[in-house]
C-alpha cells in the first residue's frame, strides 16, 4: 500500500542515502525527494541515481504551508519518511529562529497535509519522523538514553526537534494518524557537509589548517554509520506499530578527542604523511554553549524486536570515510567553493515551479 513515497530533506546528508537506498531496494515504489537546498541540500549527493526511473526531485519549502497541501493533492503520497531540518547545533545558536521554523512549524505543515489527505484511511499511511538522540539532553558518565527518558534539550536545535516529536506523537494520540519516530545518535560516513566534526576535521587536516576541538575535547558522542541509519529506517518504516519509537545507534561512544587522534592517525597513514604530523594540527578553541556533556543510545528495542544491527565496526567505517573524501576532491571542493549550489539551476531549472 505505502508505495509513493515522500522523503523530504532527500538532498542532505542521511536523506540522501536514505533515498538512494530506497530507490535500488525498492524499484516498484516511486521516491519523490522533496527538498529546499539549502546550503546542506546538494544535488550531487544523489548524482548516481538522480535517473533513476522510480525517482523525482521537487524543491520546495515545507515552511510553505499552501506548497505543501498543493504537492499534497498534486502528488496524493502514501507514506511521508519526514528528515528536512536545519541539523546544525552551532547554527542553531546563532540563528534559532530558522530552526523553529523548518523544524517545528515545517513538521507541522507536513503534520496537517498529511492528517487532511489521508483522512479516513490512516491504516494504509504513514507519517515516519527523523529525530536525534539530542532531545533527551546530556548524560553523565553513566547510563544510556532508551525510548523512555524524559525530554530535556538544551540547544534552540535539539529543542526544535523534541517539539517536532510532540507535535508528531500529539497528532498520533489526538487525530489518529499513523506516525513512527526514531530517535538517532550522531552519524558518519560520505556526503557528509563539513560543518560537522568529522568532515571537517578530515577536509582540515587535508588541507593542513587547524582542526578545531571544542573545550578540552572530552565530550562523548555515540557514532553511527549513516547507511546503517538508513538501513535503520528502512526496517522501522515497513515494521514499526503505529505511534512506536525507536533509538538507533550504534554502541560506540567516542570521547572527540580521543575521535580526533584516531582520524588524525588514518590520514597520516593515508596521506603518506609521518606519524604525529596530523595531530600537530589540533587547535584547541572555546567550548560550544550549552555543550552536551554525553550521548550513548541504548538501541537494544531495535535490535531485539526488528533484528537491527550496525554492519560496520568504528575503525573499519571511519577509514572508508576518509578514503571516500579524499577519492572525492571534486565532491569537497563543490561544496567548500559553493559551486554545488549550481548544480540545480543546470540540472532541473525548468522544473522549478
Ligand atoms: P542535513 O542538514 O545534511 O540535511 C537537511 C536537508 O533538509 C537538506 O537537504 C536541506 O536542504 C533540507 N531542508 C532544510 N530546510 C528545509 C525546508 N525548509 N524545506 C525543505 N527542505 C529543507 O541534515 P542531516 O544530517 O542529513 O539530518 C537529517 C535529519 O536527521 C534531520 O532531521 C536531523 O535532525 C536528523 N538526525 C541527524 C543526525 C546526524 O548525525 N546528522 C543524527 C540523528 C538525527
Ligand atoms: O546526536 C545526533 C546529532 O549529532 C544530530 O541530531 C545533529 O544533527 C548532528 O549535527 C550531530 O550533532 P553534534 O553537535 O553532536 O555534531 P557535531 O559534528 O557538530 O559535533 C560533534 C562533537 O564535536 C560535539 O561535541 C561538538 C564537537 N566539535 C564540533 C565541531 C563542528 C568540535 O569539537 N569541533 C568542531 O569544529
Amino acid at each position: 500500500m505505502r508505495k509513493k513515497i515522500l522523503i523530504t530533506g532527500g538532498a542532505g546528508f542521511i536523506g540522501s542515502h536514505v533515498v538512494r537506498q530506497f530507490i535500488k531496494k525498492y524499484a516498484d515504489y516511486q521516491i519523490i525527494n522533496l527538498d529546499k537546498l539549502t546550503y546542506a541540500g546538494n544535488l550531487l549527493n544523489l548524482k548516481d541515481v538522480e535517473d533513476a526511473p522510480n525517482y523525482r526531485f521537487i524543491k520546495g519549502d515545507i515552511t510553505d504551508a499552501a506548497f505543501i497541501t498543493e504537492l499534497f493533492h498534486q502528488e496524493h503520497p502514501d507514506a511521508v519518511i519526514h528528515l528536512a531540518a536545519e541539523s546544525h547545533v552551532d547554527r542553531s545558536i546563532s540563528s534559532p529562529m530558522e530552526f523553529v521554523m523548518t523544524n517545528v512549524i515545517g513538521t507541522v505543515n507536513l503534520l496537517n497535509a498529511a492528517k487532511e489527505m489521508w483522512k479516513g484511511d490512516y491504516a494504509n499511511h504513514r507519517f515516519y519522523h527523523v529525530s536525534t538522540d539530542e532531545v533527551y539532553g546530556s548524560l553523565g558518565e553513566t547510563g544510556m538514553f532508551t525510548e523512555t527518558t524524559a525530554y530535556d534539550p538544551h540547544s534552540p536545535y535539539s529543542a526544535s526537534k523534541a517539539s517536532s516529536d510532540h507535535f508528531v506523537r500529539a497528532y498520533h494520540d489526538t487525530y489518529g494518524l499513523d506516525v513512527v519516530i526514531s530517535n538517532c545518535s550522531n552519524n558518519y560516513g560520505s556526503h557528509h557537509f563539513p560543518e560537522k566534526l568529522i568532515p571537517l576535521a578530515i577536509n582540515n587536516i587535508k588541507n593542513n589548517k587547524p582542526v578545531p576541538v571544542y573545550g578540552k575535547g572530552e565530550n562523548i558522542r555515540d557514532w553511527l554509520w549513516v547507511e546503517d541509519h538508513a538501513a535503520a529506517i528502512d526496517r522501522i518504516f515497513h515494521q514499526a506499530k503505529a505511534g512506536d519509537t525507536y533509538n538507533i545507534g550504534g554502541h560506540n561512544e567516542w570521547k572527540n578527542i580521543d575521535l580526533i587522534h584516531l582520524l588524525c592517525r588514518i590520514m597520516d597513514e593515508k596521506l603518506g604523511r609521518e606519524a604525529g604530523a596530523s595531530a600537530a594540527l589540533i587547535t584547541y578553541v572555546t567550548d560550544r554553549a550549552g555543550h552536551d556533556l554525553r550521548y550513548a543510545i541504548d538501541s537494544s528495542k531495535l535490535q531485539n524486536e526488528l533484528n537491527w544491527t550496525p554492519s560496520l565496526q568504528f575503525e573499519e567505517g571511519l577509514a572508508k570515510t576518509v578514503d571516500w573524501y579524499l577519492e572525492n576532491e571534486e565532491w569537497l571542493e563543490n561544496v567548500t567553493s559553493g559551486i554545488y549550489q549550481d548544480y540545480y539551476k543546470e540540472q532541473y531549472a525548468e522544473h522549478e515551479h
